[in-house]
């Protein structure tokens, strides 16, 4: 059956590709000159990075006319977008337009983005982070350059359980003469970072997962040489998960905490990027960062998909309003601020499918809480929803603020009930 559904798939784009390369071919070798001169490759190119983009099992072409050809995006099964390719490109290239079907979505702003580091080409190593010399009060310090030179490519991805936190504060802290400081704390000190970043993890019982994150991150972001701390924000009590909003806790506390946080990178506590060169600053805003996991096979699910890792510069989270805090349960939240960040006309950014690349934690995964029921009717109205419910709606009780040795622990009450009237 899927098979069947697969070979046709190719027969329609393969039919589609002939259509085109007959009407086209005769403008190209000089025969027509009626029909405006449409450069076939970038036209093809477009479709083959649209498969590679959405699995073949959720995209069906839609209909095909004079102006393009539109395919239908099954998210999930259920969250229904449509794609547009323009035959007519302007301007030696064609467009490509993609709007959620529920929503009127306006001309994003295109900032092209270069990849942080594709120039650069170094062996994998296995070696450690040299230890950052004494800090000297200095004003002149040079730019941390965005091309980082302690960067190492490809990384060995150890999922071995550290035995207790304690071993991993051995290798770390300064407590144990290492140089993460107490709270996850670190800066560089021989250059001035490019950004002040503050990493947010939504939590709940997952210990082990969070030794293996610390082990592999500190000396990721330190290669990076980013200006960092690592927050985990625990859900307390047993109300649903409620990730999102444990993300917009996140975003207030650490601001709280040092209100020069320009850059914030939200992240799942199980996963761990295969690739330094998949940058933990803000080079672009939004961006989503977790594009080949090794679950999805190391390709994105769907192209509007922004679970797992993402970042955004202050003001870029804030004019979104954040996230949703009505998502109660798994799934759906990150296709609401998906549909936030095109509302406001926001451009996504992703790094490459190599950079990208992310080993998901596998030991000790449990799916910590149900899928909402509710998270399909919600996504129908993200947009209205947007400026009533985020950021500024945020109703939590804060615990306790517990700076461990190489993270910040932010222990809330988030529960539902705060929220019905
Ligand atoms: C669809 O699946 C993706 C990947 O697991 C998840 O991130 C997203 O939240 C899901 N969306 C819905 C509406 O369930």
């Amino acid at each position: 059956m899927k098979a069947g559904y697969s070979k046709m798939f190719y027969f329609m784009v393969g039919l589609i590709l002939a259509v085109v390369a007959f009407t086209y071919l005769p403008v190209i070798f000089g025969i027509s000159s009626t029909v405006k001169v449409v450069n076939l490759n970038v036209y093809s190119e477009k479709l083959r990075e649209m498969l590679k983009q959405y699995p073949k099992k959720t995209i069906e072409i839609d209909k095909e006319s004079d102006k393009g050809i539109t395919f239908r995006i099954h998210n999930n099964n259920s969250h229904v977008q449509t794609v547009n390719v323009e035959k007519n490109p302007t301007k030696g290239g064609s467009s490509d337009n993609t709007k959620n079907t529920r929503s009127k979505t306006p001309k994003p702003t295109v900032k092209k983005e270069k990849d942080f580091d594709e120039e650069k080409k170094v062996l994998p190593t296995d070696k450690p982070v040299t230890p950052a010399p004494t800090p000297k009060k200095n004003n002149v310090l040079p730019d941390c350059s965005d091309k980082g030179s302690k960067l190492v490519g490809p990384l060995f991805i150890d999922q071995s359980i550290p035995k207790d936190m304690e071993a991993v504060e051995k290798d770390l802290s300064v407590d144990f003469g290492g140089t993460v400081e107490k709270g996850g704390k670190w800066a560089p000190t021989t250059c001035k970072p490019k950004h002040k970043v503050a990493i947010i993890i939504p939590y709940r019982k997952r210990f082990e997962q969070l030794k293996i994150f610390l082990r592999h991150m500190h000396p990721f972001l330190q290669r990076q040489e980013l200006l960092y701390q690592i927050f985990v924000v625990e859900q307390l009590k047993n109300d649903p998960f409620n990730r999102a909003g444990l993300f917009n806790v996140g975003f207030v506390e650490s601001l709280k905490m040092n209100k020069g946080f320009d850059c914030f990178i939200f992240t799942d506590v199980d996963l761990l990027p295969e690739d330094d060169h998949n940058y933990y600053g803000c080079p672009t805003s939004p961006r989503h960062m977790s594009v080949a996991v090794d679950k999805f096979n190391y390709r994105l699910p769907y192209a509007t998909i922004f679970g797992g890792v993402g970042a955004f510069t202050k003001e870029d989270f804030q004019r979104i309003n954040g996230f949703s805090n009505m998502f109660w349960g798994w799934g759906g939240e990150d296709d609401d601020l998906y549909t936030r960040i095109t509302k406001v006309g926001f451009k996504l950014t992703r790094p490459s499918l190599k950079r990208g690349r992310y080993t998901m934690i596998r030991i000790h995964h449990f799916q910590s809480s149900k899928a909402d029921p509710n998270r399909m009717n919600l996504l129908r109205n993200s947009g209205q929803r947007m400026s009533a419910d985020g950021l500024n709606t945020l109703k939590y009780k804060l615990d306790k603020v517990d700076q461990q040795p190489l993270v910040t622990f932010v222990k809330i009450e988030l529960k539902r009930s705060m929220y019905s009237k």
